[in-house]
């Protein structure tokens, strides 16, 4: 029986590991849950290594979810694993890049994705959000941000600069010392819409339309909205999967957004993306999909 480890806690979001323990029974996987925060990386003069506690070998095959918060243990650990020879689903640098949305928007302009004109900044300059967003609504959010927590929109450029200290991430974490940078980008189509693609490999296996709650301009399920599926012939599937590609990942979730052109532009990408939500609207079994790509990344990697 094939085993697959899972870098996570199963109470987080456990609507996504129930999902993905029915796919494992299906197909015949046995899953283990590793936690992050008890990952060891030792380092003496005859190497280097990674371990969990009672497990001193490499896991067959790895995936990685809920583990934002412990970079700095799981970041070098994965990649001890993945080069002592463990099948690795999603390069753990770039989901901890993909993470940031500056660094993902850079990502993606670089391969000539589709993005939303985006400003970055720890304080905001007016005259540079007006001459890239537009002097016009305006949404900020923190570069780092989850579920839709610490947006704001704001009726102008100059009003946001203005009223920028409200934004609660606009103080300094005093625990890290470090300053979370922010975006700004114009309001696209004033908000309240987006869609959302899952991508696994090289195809988007799942699309869905997203509308926010009356009086609310975020899409987030977890915020009231409600979600419809799109099919896969929809313009968004092949956007998502160039940007899942240009992020260097094996799969993720995107939200993406039509613009009043119909251009569909990117918004972010996250290799920890729930899929409980578009398993429902949608029916695709998405934690499936995950698994069959891990099998035959682990089948590439034995008959390499
Ligand atoms: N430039 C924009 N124009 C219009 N709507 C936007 C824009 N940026 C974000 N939104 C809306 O706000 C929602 C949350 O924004 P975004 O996805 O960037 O942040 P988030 O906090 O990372 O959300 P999550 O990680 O939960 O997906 C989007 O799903 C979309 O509905
Ligand atoms: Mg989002």
């Amino acid at each position: 029986m094939a085993e697959v480890t899972v870098l996570h806690y199963p109470e987080v979001r456990a609507g996504n590991w129930v999902l993905m323990s029915g796919a494992a029974r299906r197909a015949g996987v046995r899953l283990v849950t590793w936690e992050p925060h008890l990952l060891q990386v030792t380092c003496t003069d005859s190497g280097m290594s990674a371990s969990y506690p009672g497990h001193p070998t490499a896991p067959a095959i790895l995936l990685h979810r809920t583990v934002s918060r412990f970079e700095g243990i799981v970041a070098p650990a994965v990649q001890l694993w993945e080069s002592a020879g463990s099948v690795v689903l999603n390069d753990i640098s770039a989901a901890y890049a993909a993470r940031d949305k500056l660094l993902t928007s850079m990502a993606l302009s670089r391969a000539g994705v589709p993005i939303v004109a985006t400003v970055a900044f720890f304080e905001p300059d007016k005259e540079l959000l007006i001459s890239t967003a537009g002097d016009h609504d305006v949404i900020v959010k923190p570069a780092h941000g989850v579920r839709g927590e610490g947006i704001r929109t704001f009726r102008s450029p100059a009003e946001s600069v203005d009223r920028f200290h409200e934004l609660p991430a606009a103080i300094q974490d005093v625990r890290t010392d470090s300053r979370e940078h922010f975006l700004g980008q114009a309001l696209v189509m004033g908000g309240g819409r987006d869609l959302r693609a899952y991508v696994v490999g090289r195809v988007c296996v799942a699309l869905m339309e997203r509308i926010a709650a009356p009086g609310e301009f975020r899409a987030n399920l977890s915020l009231g909205a409600t979600a419809s599926p799109l099919g896969l012939g929809h313009a968004a599937a092949a956007v998502a999967v160039d940007a899942v590609q240009a992020c260097g990942l094996d799969y993720a979730g995107v939200d993406l957004i039509e613009d009043e052109s119909g251009i569909i532009r990117v918004l972010e990408i996250d290799a920890w993306a729930g899929f409980a939500g578009i398993t429902e609207a949608t029916g695709v079994d998405v934690a499936g999909a995950i698994l069959r790509l891990a099998l035959a990344r682990r089948d590439e990697a034995g008959a390499g």
